[in-house]
């Protein structure tokens, strides 16, 4: 069970200097990857490759430039695999090596030995104390977006249990779920509740690392919109977007959410692979701004008009057609283009669909200038965010957009200068540990403010955890617990 890795390191470009070898001493290794706290869906680290004068090489010296080899410390052969970038599916009782080569020479001062218990993914084993929990992930002190809560000073869970099922029960998806002594229970209500799947999987990854005490009752809503209009009176729903003119406490969308937990499973373009395929260096992008995407909102359409009249500043098309369909022979039908491939664009503008363009975080991290249309919806993590700083803004009409990139086109050095910067911000807020932080601050605040008792009601079904019965998962937290408590009955 020794896999070498070749594709799976995320190899970070800075621009500095005319480079001559890689040195492999002083290259830098960092990331959470190599402690074996924190557990992640995929755990990840860092290579910054050095020369030999200590200075960061400008450009990627390509895909086979380092070897990583992650083996077991355990002696019994066969029950660990592993994955690019790398994804335990099972947990290793004594730990892993991990190995990065450089033509045959140690890198940085590899070999890292990660003592175990080096826990998986779907090992449940609940970390008991929450603040040992939050340091391990190195969570930040605060998020700002969760001030969300200042307009819900107490959750009065009687009213809720009320009011919600009455007032948006017929908006589309609502999912009523409690949090019981870290089990999860919960009730769907509306037509459209399939989303649930992710609130699932995340509420369910969450407990498994991490006690979340006290009991929680909450709503979450899995349709597109925020719910919420009133001012006085507010009360708490949880959404995955929110709006200027909406009261909802926003969570990560489920599209960052089921990137984060599904990356190496399924999930192709996740956050993390984006960070590896930004495209060619900067001086090498078209200087044309670009879009691809669906007929969702009619500014679109207009930004499809805009390109064909200015080809030399925007390359604006559109791939499928649903809510316009009677304008899609006037404007025309685009072939698909992989997201990937987008990078190959100095400039990417971000345009609203239904509500935000959940493809936000995504261009953020791909090493171009974005310019993103103004915006009443925003994401979770939108607050850390600067206009001018980390994007360029654009008005919600588009009035000022081709101006924008002809600022961009004359003013090179500054453009790349945000594009950097912004890459750099939602690389900092994107990160899968601070996903789950993200997620217990949100609860942990609720349950603060939460008047009542959160209750498993009837008609509130379990939400198992997913079955992992040929993976290894001894948990000693468990073990401890278990301990502690026989203790206190003797
Ligand atoms: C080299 O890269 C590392 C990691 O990205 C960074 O911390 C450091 O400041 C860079 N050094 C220089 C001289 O740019
Ligand atoms: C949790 O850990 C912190 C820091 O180690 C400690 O101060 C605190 O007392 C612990 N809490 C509980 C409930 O054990
Ligand atoms: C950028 O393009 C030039 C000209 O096509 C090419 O010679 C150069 O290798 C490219 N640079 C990179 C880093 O790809
Ligand atoms: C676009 O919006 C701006 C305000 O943001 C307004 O001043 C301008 O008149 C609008 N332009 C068009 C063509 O509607």
């Amino acid at each position: 069970h020794l896999f070498i890795i070749l594709a799976g390191c995320i190899i970070i470009k800075f621009p500095v200097c005319e480079c001559e070898g890689i040195s492999a001493e002083r290259c830098l290794i960092w990331g959470p990857g190599l402690n074996p706290n924190p557990v992640l869906p995929v755990r990840y680290f860092f290579i910054q490759a050095v020369d030999s004068k200590g200075e960061n090489l400008t450009l990627s010296p390509g895909k086979d430039t380092f070897k990583v080899k992650i083996s077991s410390l355990d002696k019994k052969e066969g029950d660990a695999s592993f994955l690019l970038r790398y994804r335990l599916y099972s947990t290793a009782p004594k730990g892993l090596r991990v190995e990065v080569l450089h033509q045959d020479a140690p890198v940085a001062r590899s070999p890292y030995t990660i003592q175990g218990p080096v826990y998986h993914e779907y090992c449940d084993c609940p970390e008991p104390n929450s603040s040992v929990w939050q340091s391990i992930m190195q969570c930040p002190a605060g998020e700002p977006q969760i001030l969300d809560f200042k307009a819900i000073p107490t959750v009065d869970l009687e009213r809720l249990r009320q009011e919600v099922p009455q007032r948006f029960s017929a908006r589309g998806g609502l999912i009523h779920y409690a949090i019981i002594n870290n089990q999860l229970y919960r009730h769907t209500l509306g037509k459209y509740t399939d989303f649930k799947m992710f609130s699932d999987e995340m509420l369910l990854s969450l407990t498994r690392k991490v006690s979340l005490v006290p009991d929680v009752e909450f709503y979450i809503n899995v349709g597109d919109w925020p719910l919420e209009t009133r001012r006085a009176d507010a009360v708490p729903i949880l959404s995955w977007c929110g709006s200027t003119d909406t009261q909802d406490i926003v969570l990560p969308t489920y599209e960052v959410t089921h990137s984060t937990l599904e990356t190496m499973r399924g999930v192709t373009n996740d956050l993390l692979s984006v960070q590896g395929n930004t495209g060619p260096v900067w001086a090498n992008k078209t200087e044309r701004a670009f879009f691809r995407g669906r007929d969702s909102r009619e500014e679109r359409l207009q930004l499809v008009s805009l390109s064909k009249e200015n080809p030399e500043l925007l390359d604006a098309g559109i791939t499928g057609w649903f809510f316009f369909r009677d304008r899609e022979k006037h404007v025309g039908k685009a072939p698909l283009v992989g997201f990937f491939e987008f990078f190959k664009y100095k400039y990417q503008v971000n345009m609203d669909g239904t509500v935000a363009a959940y493809r936000f975080p995504y261009l953020m991290l791909g090493n171009s200038l974005v310019l993103k249309q103004e915006s009443q919806y925003y994401e979770h993590f939108y607050s850390h965010l600067k206009a001018g700083v980390h994007y360029v803004p654009v008005r919600r009409n588009l009035s000022d957009l081709l101006e924008k990139i002809k600022w961009a086109k004359e003013n090179d050095a500054e453009a790349q200068q945000i594009a950097r910067a912004g890459q750099a911000v939602a690389r900092e807020l994107l990160q899968p540990s601070r996903l789950y932080c993200y997620y217990y601050s949100v609860l942990h605040m609720y349950s603060e403010r939460q008047t009542g008792q959160p209750t498993r009601h009837t008609d509130m079904e379990l939400v198992p955890q997913p079955e992992d019965l040929t993976a290894a998962c001894t948990c000693e937290h468990k073990g401890r617990q278990e301990e502690n408590n026989m203790k206190d009955e003797l």
